[in-house]
């Protein structure tokens, strides 16, 4: 439409945008301004109406600064943000060009200024991978406020912000290539199946309360890639990886899937403690849990729970539907601290129910009784605009 926008209106917009979960890790920068990464990952997105985060901006020419409000609270701006919002107003200056905006509305949109309200969905001190989400989320609201998120890779303008936060832009099977290109142009996210590939996919992550990590994930993959010998085969080891997650997602063949997944997480936190000096994300309970899912695979006769952690003991667990109410029955009665939480009836078995008695017995023992959050999730479609561009 060729109107002319008024240059004393307020625009509002709200948008969702979800967390993902890597398979195979992205650890590691070719350069720390750019957000490109050492090497090619891959992601299932969640469904962010559980795990994910919600950003309204606020939008107007005579807004004076642009604000950032996350979970309620006034923040700094930081240079990575600063750096996104930059690159969207680029990119919108250049999709107006390219599209002959009329010059009027041009000059207005160019001087709109952006009041960011941004609240994750789940506790921000459960440490579950917001950056990425919250990342994600202002970059598609933004674009979503410019008219622009159509036509642009929002994934290489979130990049910017977090690199695991491209991931986020597209639902489902998710892939980040590292690109050649020194300018990134080429180091961007792309959907490889959608959500409804697998439906049956679910994910449980379990909050594995601990101290504040001492090394967050951008000092720590920074301290790998200078002191970790393991780093000089990882490039090739994920794209080898990332063929075989294809594979097992188009057979939908979950054992296979499974044992990806884990040997991936295991050889992240093998590269951390190879790092000097070492890096330790896991903690005990998240030791017990791993061992725990082995366990529990060995008695089902396959791989059938697959675990995987980021920078962090957050535990998240990767299985298939039918395995659910098994899962969360056994977990009920070993991990889980308060009793009812999951409020599971016994499942029924496929094979020896003394087997997962003995197991339980087993881990009761133990006494992890820890946890006491968790989310279960499906395979989400990506970010979702809630409300549309509106004057206010
Ligand atoms: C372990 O995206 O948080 O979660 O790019 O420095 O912001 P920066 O790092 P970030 O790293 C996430 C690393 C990881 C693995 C993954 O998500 O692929």
């Amino acid at each position: 439409p060729l109107d002319v926008i008024d240059p004393d209106s307020e625009w509002e917009c709200t948008v969702e945008a979800p967390v993902n979960i890597a398979l195979v890790k992205y650890w590691g920068k070719k350069d720390e301004k750019l957000i490109l990464p050492y090497n090619d990952s891959i992601s299932l997105t969640l469904d962010e109406t559980v795990l994910g985060t919600r950003t309204t901006v606020s939008y107007s020419a005579t807004y004076e600064e642009d604000c950032l409000v996350l979970n309620g609270e006034e923040q700094k701006i930081s240079s990575r943000l600063e750096n996104v919002i930059e690159e969207i107003r680029r990119a919108f200056r250049k999709h107006a060009v390219r599209n002959k905006m009329n010059a009027q509305n041009l000059m207005i949109m160019t001087r709109f200024r952006f009041r960011i309200v941004t609240e994750n969905k789940m506790p921000t001190a459960a440490g579950l991978a917001s950056s990425a989400s919250g990342m994600a989320c202002i970059t598609f609201a933004l674009c979503t406020a410019l008219g622009i998120a159509e036509s642009v890779d929002m994934s290489r303008l979130a990049r910017l912000g977090s690199g695991s936060a491209c991931r986020s832009i597209y639902g489902g099977l998710v892939q980040w290539e590292a690109g050649k290109e020194e300018d990134g142009s080429d180091s961007v996210a792309k959907q490889i199946y959608p959500a409804h590939a697998w439906p049956e996919l679910r994910v449980l992550v379990l909050v594995v309360n601990g101290e504040k990590k001492k090394i967050g994930s951008t000092k720590g993959m920074q301290m790998s890639i200078e002191t970790s010998d393991f780093m000089i085969s990882r490039p090739k080891q994920c794209k080898d990886r990332i063929q075989e997650v294809c594979w097992a997602f188009q057979a939908k063949h979950f054992p296979a899937l499974g044992e990806v997944i884990m040997k991936d997480s295991n050889t992240l936190h093998a590269i951390c403690r190879d790092t000097l000096p070492p890096v330790n994300y896991l903690n005990e309970t998240s030791e017990v849990l791993i061992e725990f899912v082995h366990d529990l695979n060995s008695i089902i006769g396959e791989v059938s729970v697959a675990y995987t952690f980021d920078a962090g003991p957050n535990c998240f667990l990767v299985f298939q539907e039918k395995h659910e109410h098994l899962l969360k029955w056994i977990l009920s009665q070993t991990f889980l601290d308060s009793n009812g939480l999951l409020n599971t009836d016994k499942p029924k078995f496929d094979n020896d129910e003394n087997l997962y008695a003995d197991l339980i017995k087993q881990y009761q023992s133990k006494n992890y009784k820890v946890i006491k959050d968790f989310y279960c999730t499906e395979v989400g479609s990506g970010p979702k605009v809630v409300k549309n561009p509106t004057i206010i």
